[in-house]
Order: C-alpha cells, then structure tokens, then sequence
C-alpha cells in the first residue's frame, strides 16, 4: 500500500475536476486526480460524463445529422443536387467514437503536462484526509484538501429499468446502431429534444411525452413557444401534461401506457428513451466515513466556497446541483483551486450560458421575461428576426429570433435570449455583456462585422430604445 501525500486529490476527472485539477497545479500545489471511467479497452478514459457520454458524442451526433438533413431537405435549394443519399450509422458511431476519443487522449496528455498524477480507479474515503483507490491494485493516497467533483448519472423511473436494448438513457440513445423506427421520449428536457432532434433526422418517428403542462418552462416563453412550433414542423411531437404509467418490453417493441387530459392509451414504439433529469452520483464514495452531508435530493452541500460541512472537503460541478452544465463545473474548479490558493476565485451564476443544439439552437443567458415580472422589476426589450439578417438569408437559415431584456431605469442589461442558426456560438457576446454588466447603449454602440449572424445582436440591442434599422 502506498501512501503518497499531496497538497490537494481531486476526485473524478470530468470537466469539473480535471480542470480543477490543473489550475490547482498550474498555482503551484501537488495535486492527484482519480477517475474510474474505462474505455472498451479498459483504459483510463478521463473526461467524465461530458466527454465520455454527454457533451460531446451528442454535439458529434447532432452534426452528424444535421449534415444528413441539410443533404436530404435543404441542399437543393443551393442548387446542390444529390439524388440519394443513405446514413451508414456504424461509420456515424465510429467518427463520434474517434472524437470523444481523440478528447479524452488530450485530456490525459494535460494532466501529464501540468504534472497532475493521474490515478485510475475508484476512490472512496478512509477519513477526512485520505482516500483508498480501487483499480488494478489498491492503494491509498493523503491529502489537506480533497475535492469531489464525481458528477451525475440519470434518474430512473422504478417501473423502468434500464436495459439499453429497449429501455434506454441518454447513454443507449447515443450508441444505437440503427435508426430506431419509432423512439418514444419521456422527458421533453435538453436530453429529450437533442436526442429526439438525432435520431428524428435520420428518419425516426419520434414521440415526447412529457409532465409538466409548459414547453421548456426555464426558457423565455417567446423563444418555447417558437422553439415547440419548429420541432413540431421537422416531427417532433411533444405532448404535455403526460404521464408514462407503464412499459411492457416485448421482443421487438415497448408497449407504453401513457396518461393525459383524455385518460389512459397505449401506444408501441421500437425504443423508450427515459430522460427526466440527473441524479448526483456519490455511490462507491464512502461519504458515511468523513460524514460529508447531502440535502434531500442527494446533491452535496457546500457553502459558497465548495467546502462541503467537514473542513478540507470540498465539492464542485454535477455533483453539487444547479445548473448541471460542463462550464458550470469547470468554473467551479478554476474558483475553487484559486481559493485553495489564497487568491478569491469567484462564479458569476447569474451569468452561465444555456444552449440546447436543436436546429435551431436555443440559446440563453440572464433573467427571461417571466422571472423579470416575477421580480417586479421594469424592463425594456429589444427583438431582431433572423430573416431580416443579410448573412441568414444567404445561408438560407432564417428561422429565429434574438431578444435583449434592459433594466428600465438604468438599460443595463438582464437577459439575452437567442433561438435561430449558431445561437451556441452568438450567446457568448451577450454572456460577456452580463458579466461586464453592459447597457444596451454599449451594444449598440458596438460595430458588429457585416454580413454576419451577429449583427442580429446589434440590431436587437439598437431596438431595446426602438431604433433598430433593418426590421
Ligand atoms: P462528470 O462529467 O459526470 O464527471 C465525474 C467523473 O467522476 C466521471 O468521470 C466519473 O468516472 C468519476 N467518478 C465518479 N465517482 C468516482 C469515484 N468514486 N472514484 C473515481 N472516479 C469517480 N453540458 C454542457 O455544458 N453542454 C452540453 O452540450 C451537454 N450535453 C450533455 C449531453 C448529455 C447526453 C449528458 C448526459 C450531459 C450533457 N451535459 C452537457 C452535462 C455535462 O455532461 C455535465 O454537466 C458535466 O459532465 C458535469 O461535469 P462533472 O465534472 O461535474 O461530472
Ligand atoms: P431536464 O431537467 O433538462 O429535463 C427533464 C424533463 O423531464 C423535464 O422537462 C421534466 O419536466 C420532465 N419529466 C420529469 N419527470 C417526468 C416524467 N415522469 N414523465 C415525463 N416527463 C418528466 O433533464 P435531462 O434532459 O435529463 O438532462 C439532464 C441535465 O443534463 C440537463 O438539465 C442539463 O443540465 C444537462 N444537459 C445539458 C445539455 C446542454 O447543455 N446542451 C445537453 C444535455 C444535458
């Protein structure tokens, strides 16, 4: 048994740990990272959920079909004609499979190069400064400060398990090998849409049953309400306000029950995808033996520095709940190991992007309309549509609109709300204007190259004072 000591061990390597990882060593400290994800292989695979199984082989996916449907719906409009085309999903899957790894190579290669030890296994605690490490061989490791950024994993329905044949998560739906013939959604959540938006490309009758009787109720209901028309035109049906009670699994199909307004039905689908949130993964990590507390729903509880209640015990990304976005972790790591540092590493939540990579995007970062009347706080609001766009025309992607919310009183800006083409891409202007805690004026004022899709920024930041000139 070895018993190295560090200044800080990180546990788990997804992108809020590995990057905590690193900054923690780049500020001078000893730092050990332990991940357990294996590759086929049964290689280390550090890159966690996003890299692994998120973020990253859906964003391959989705550019995958995106290609497929601009191929199959829009090429000709170019003057593009190509009279068939076929999806080879194994060739699909193989790209995705070589980007994710490809990624997770050069996440390794910069824990080497910042001289992080990287071990690979599953950590639990032995007490509050020493972790035991389970892998190959078994050893334990000591440190001052020890953080846990292990992330999150899907919630299961009781009635529902997992088999990733039939029933699948957000894992299954990434690693089909054929296009399903109808994929039945529960959840119509960020997983719901990007995986529906995948496979219903590539020719899959989708169906979305979801609870709650609102379209995405996080996001400015302008943008919901066009963002449900849109998915609804490619065939992407979502039915609110409904519940799946039941799923029988045959050989070939599922047969769910479904409640709604009009009573029970039933209806077969090839494939259930359950996508109806995450759930903080502390399974394997003996939190019992430091007594590191969890609040009901199982997300650790750290005050507004990452310190869990044992002192020297921390917990960032996933694993703490709130916004359960890679950026979000990886912030949380860059603050956190400034803190350890004795620097005053700070997160700006009220300035986090959301983008949900539908066709098209959707894109968010500030209060929305509802929460600002919630607030009782007066607003101005500024919109520009994409088809007033020179640039969007000429793609001939003109679907969409950007929306700025200004305080009344002072123009500062609240809120920037974005559905249409590279929404991903354009939020960041608007993220950076919250940060820095910009007016509308100051957009306005700013001179936005042309033609570009940002410019549909500075037009909708000139009509917060009703000047906007091209709409
Ligand atoms: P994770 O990435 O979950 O990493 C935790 C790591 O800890 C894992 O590698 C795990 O192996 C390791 N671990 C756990 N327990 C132990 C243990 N006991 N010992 C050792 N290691 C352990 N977010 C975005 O911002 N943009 C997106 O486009 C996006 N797309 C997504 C798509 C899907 C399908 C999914 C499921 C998620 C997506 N997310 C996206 C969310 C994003 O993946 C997570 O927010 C992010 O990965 C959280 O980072 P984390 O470091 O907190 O945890
Ligand atoms: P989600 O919270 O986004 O959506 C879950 C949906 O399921 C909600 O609309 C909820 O009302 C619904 N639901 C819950 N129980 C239900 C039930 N029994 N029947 C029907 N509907 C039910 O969760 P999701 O999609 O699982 O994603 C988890 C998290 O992963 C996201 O919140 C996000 O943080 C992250 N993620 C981020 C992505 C991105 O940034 N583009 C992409 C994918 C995931």
């Amino acid at each position: 048994m070895d018993n190295s000591s560090y200044d800080v061990i990180v546990i788990g390597a997804g992108p809020a740990g590995y990057v905590c990882a690193i900054r923690c060593a780049q500020l001078g400290m000893s730092v050990a990272c332990i991940d357990q994800w294996s590759d086929k292989n049964n290689k280390p695979s550090p890159g966690g959920t996003c890299l692994n199984v998120g973020c990253i082989p859906s964003k391959a996916l989705l550019d995958s079909s995106h290609h497929y449907s601009f191929i199959n719906d829009h090429a000709s409009e170019h003057g593009i004609d190509i009279s068939e085309s076929e999806i080879n999903v194994t060739k699909m899957q193989q790209r995705k499979n070589k980007v994710v790894k490809t990624l997770t190579t050069g996440v390794k290669g910069l824990l080497k190069k910042n001289k992080v030890e990287f071990f690979h296994g599953s950590a639990s605690f032995v007490d509050s400064n020493t972790v035991k490490i389970s892998g190959d061989t078994e050893q334990s490791i000591s440190a001052n400060s020890i953080v846990i950024a292990t992330g999150s994993k899907p919630f299961e329905l009781d009635f529902l398990p997992i088999d990733q044949k039939r029933i699948i998560d957000s894992t299954g739906a990434l690693a089909l090998t054929s296009v399903p013939k109808h994929l039945g959604v529960i959840g119509a959540g960020v997983i719901g849409l990007e995986m529906a938006s995948v496979w219903s490309r590539l020719g899959a009758k989708v169906t979305v049953w979801e609870a709650v009787d609102q379209f995405l109720p996080l996001v400015d209901k302008d943008i919901a309400n066009q963002a449900n028309k849109m998915l609804s035109k490619q065939g992407i049906q979502v039915q609110l306000s409904c519940k799946v009670l039941a799923a029988e699994v045959n050989k070939n199909d599922v047969k769910v029950t479904v409640s709604d307004s009009d009573g029970e039905s039933q209806i077969d689908v090839s494939h259930l995808l359950v996508a109806i949130g995450r759930v903080a993964n502390t399974q394997g990590l003996a939190l019992d033996a430091v007594n590191v507390v969890t609040n009901e729903k199982g997300f650790i509880e750290t005050d507004d520095q990452w310190q869990t209640n044992i002192k020297g015990i921390y917990a960032i990304g996933d694993v703490i709940g709130g916004a359960m976005l890679a950026h979000k972790g990886s912030e949380e790591g860059v603050a956190l190991a400034e803190h350890l540092s004795g620097q005053h590493g700070h997160v700006n939540y009220a300035a986090i992007p959301w983008v949900i990579y539908t066709w098209p995007e959707i894109a968010w970062a500030g209060d929305t309309e509802q929460v600002l009347k919630e607030k009782n706080i007066q607003y101005n609001k500024g919109q520009f549509p994409f088809m007033a766009l020179g640039r969007a025309r000429a793609m001939g992607d003109s679907e969409g609109v950007i929306k700025f919310l200004a305080d009344a009183n002072t123009d500062q800006l609240l809120g920037v709300h974005i559905i249409g083409p590279n929404a991903s891409e354009l939020i960041a202007e608007g993220v950076l204007a919250l940060e820095a805690e910009l007016t509308a004026e100051d957009l306005a004022r700013t001179i936005h190259a042309h033609p570009t899709l940002s410019e549909g920024l500075h037009e909708a930041a000139l009509d917060v004072a009703d000047r906007a000139i091209h709409f």
